[in-house]
């Protein structure tokens, strides 16, 4: 099952010098690419819209702070169950919780600063991708 997915590297790994650990984990996956990919610094609007479903969760202004406090990398992730499975290379939020050998098991301990966003379900997807990357067809 071919799918798209959006990728958003956090603040934390830019500032860590962790694009090529985190990208290169994507890129070596059988049957999956990157077909777009840009370092960007995110604004207040789309912050809005990316993370408007948690509009009042205590979690929601250190995280919108968080994502705007340097650039992030943006990419499209392409193949075989790829929402699925950059959400198994992620692993769970909260980055003591993930295992070693995912991102976040690996080289995290705080949930805030948990390196990567990628779309959780193919809505999700549709959406982000069209948020951030809108001239994809
Ligand atoms: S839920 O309840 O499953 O929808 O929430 P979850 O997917 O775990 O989290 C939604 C996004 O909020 C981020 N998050 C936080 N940011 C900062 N501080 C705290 N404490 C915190 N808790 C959750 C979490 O990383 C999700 O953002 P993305 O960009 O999707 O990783």
């Amino acid at each position: 099952m071919t799918q798209r997915t959006l990728v958003l590297l956090k603040p934390d790994a830019v500032r860590r010098g962790l694009i090529g650990e985190i990208v290169g984990r994507i890129e070596r996956k059988a049957n999956w690419r990157i077909t777009a990919l840009e370092l960007r610094t995110l604004d207040h609007e789309t912050l809005e819209q990316h993370y408007g479903e948690h509009k009042g969760r205590p979690f929601y202004e250190p995280l919108m702070e968080f994502m705007a406090s340097g650039p992030v990398v943006a990419l499209v992730a392409e193949g075989e169950r790829v929402i699925e499975g950059v959400r198994a290379l992620a692993g769970p939020t909260d980055p003591i919780a993930a295992a070693p050998g995912s991102i976040r098991g690996d080289f995290g301990t705080i949930t805030r600063e948990n390196l990567i966003h990628a779309s959780d379900s193919e809505e999700s997807a549709e959406r982000e991708l069209k948020l951030f990357f809108p001239g994809l067809s």
